[in-house]
């Protein structure tokens, strides 16, 4: 089944008066459930690609359908109600609320929403937060967790709402290759459990090992897309 599916999309920047071609015509179909890497030389359109995705941004030209919907003309108010419903980021710092705990910061994100009752969001975070290791330290704020701990508690906030599409740009980026390695288990974890869809950026080799999709970008456009061979 498709969730997602791009044509020919166009990314240029203003740069002052000069034209920064960033996308310079992707086409792409993505099946629920997939486990994705994206990856190629810095400046080659990831982060682009990632933010049209994710609705963080539009294209220049270009087509995007996101569950047989098209998002890539919609206006800033109707894409931030597609991110909220649909979509999870993980990022490569993890953009937590520093004042929060880890219980809290999870929790600001299924209140947004807010159609569960007090007891049933207890419950869901509290279940979310055992799932990637934090059992006992839901009260700690982010000062008071390692970056691996932090972004663990960023998955978490991420994928509480159980979006179709998770989207990372990054996301072991900052941390030792230990917990780099935990991250991307749980994320494994989580899309073979839930069966989300992920998409993923990364520079890191031995992490983009476990994905099941490799596509490389380069200059803007994708220069090769493999599957796994089982
Ligand atoms: N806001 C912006 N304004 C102007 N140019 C931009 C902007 N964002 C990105 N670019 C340019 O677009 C191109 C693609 O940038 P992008 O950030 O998508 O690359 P990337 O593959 O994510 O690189 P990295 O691996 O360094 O994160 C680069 O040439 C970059 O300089
Ligand atoms: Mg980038």
């Amino acid at each position: 089944m498709t969730l997602l599916e791009l044509k020919q999309i166009k990314k240029t920047y203003l740069q002052g008066k000069m034209e920064v071609p960033a996308l310079r015509g992707v086409d792409l179909i993505v099946d629920k459930g997939e486990f994705i890497t994206i990856f190629g030389p810095s400046g080659s359109g990831k982060t682009t690609l990632l933010n049209m995705i994710g609705c963080l941004d539009t294209p220049t030209d270009g087509e995007i359908y996101l569950n047989g919907n098209r998002i890539s003309a919609l206006s800033k108010k109707e894409l931030a109600l597609i991110r909220r419903n649909n979509i999870g980021f993980i990022f490569q710092s993890h953009n937590l609320i520093p004042v929060l705990t880890a219980y809290e910061n999870v929790e600001f994100a299924l209140l947004l929403i807010g159609r569960l009752s007090e007891g049933e969001t207890r419950e869901r975070v509290f279940k979310m937060l055992a799932k990637v290791g934090l059992k006992g330290k839901e009260n700690r704020k982010p000062g008071e967790l390692s970056g691996g701990e932090n972004q663990r508690v960023a998955i978490a906030r991420a994928l509480i709402k159980e979006p179709k599409l998770i989207l990372a740009d990054e996301p072991t980026a900052n941390l030792d290759s230990e917990n780099a390695l935990d991250v991307i288990k749980i994320m494994t974890m989580m899309n073979m459990e839930l069966g989300n869809t992920f998409i993923f950026s990364t520079h890191d080799p031995q992490i983009r090992e476990y994905a099941r999709r490799y596509i490389n970008l380069r200059d803007g456009l994708i220069f090769s897309d493999k599957k796994k061979e089982q």
